[in-house]
């Protein structure tokens, strides 16, 4: 499933973080890349644990963990902190699946890559290319959002982001583990809520939707590992 997360970062946000990235010092991406990615991964990215990196992060996880779609969709159990990255000057990531398990530096907590975001602070006028390009179930979608927008999509696809022949593409992307491991459970748990939000709204007193909120939570402990 992929989910599209808007208006995480309101406009005036956005700007202001897109100035303090374009005058930051990178690295070369291949820090955090294995040993077949890294020969896929041309692009910059702030070094872990880089302060404005950490900043960006934890503004991002505080929004996300009062966002009812994102915890509906990924029903976080924890998650690998969010990294930045810029690409441009032709820089491109060739097709590949992300690593399995991630281990934070300096933490001996490991979280297995469930889910992967990417949320973008780049307009995408201000770029050409940079599409991040995902194969789904569905076949392949190209996604390319506006600055401050979040896309959410399962770990175990196999994805790229095309080359950025102008300008530049500034975005933060992070893993979650989730209490639900399977992406078809969690679709189905999703739709359930999604259903049962509605029918809270339109028939707020209808007896069966105490049955049904019931079901969704017996669903949620078949499946839920913590
Ligand atoms: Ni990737």
């Amino acid at each position: 499933m992929l989910l599209h997360i808007p208006g995480l970062f309101a406009k005036e946000e956005v700007q202001r973080i897109r100035q303090a990235l374009e005058q930051a010092d990178w690295a070369d991406g291949k820090i955090t890349a294995g040993f077949q990615s890294a020969k896929a991964k041309h692009n910059l990215q702030l070094p872990e644990g880089h302060p404005l990196a950490k900043e960006i992060g934890a503004a991002m996880l505080e929004r996300l963990w009062k966002n009812p779609l994102f915890m509906s969709a990924a029903l976080p159990h924890k998650v690998f902190p969010p990294l930045v990255n810029c690409y441009t000057a032709g820089g491109s990531f060739d097709f590949h699946i992300d690593n399995a398990v991630r281990q934070p530096k300096g933490s001996i907590e490991r979280v297995r890559t469930d889910l992967s975001a990417t949320l973008f602070f780049s307009e995408p006028e201000d770029y050409d290319g940079g599409e991040l390009e995902i194969q789904d179930t569905y076949g392949s979608q190209r996604v390319k959002l506006p600055a401050g927008d979040m896309v959410l999509y399962p770990g175990t696809s196999l994805h790229k982001v095309n080359a950025v022949t102008r300008g530049a593409r500034y975005a933060a992307f992070f893993w979650t583990q989730s209490l639900v491991r399977e992406d078809s459970q969690r679709a189905l748990l999703f739709e359930m809520d999604g259903a049962i939000q509605q029918l809270t709204q339109d028939v707020p007193e209808h007896p069966s939707l105490i049955r049904l909120t019931g079901t969704y939570h017996n669903l949620l402990r078949r499946w839920v590992e913590v």
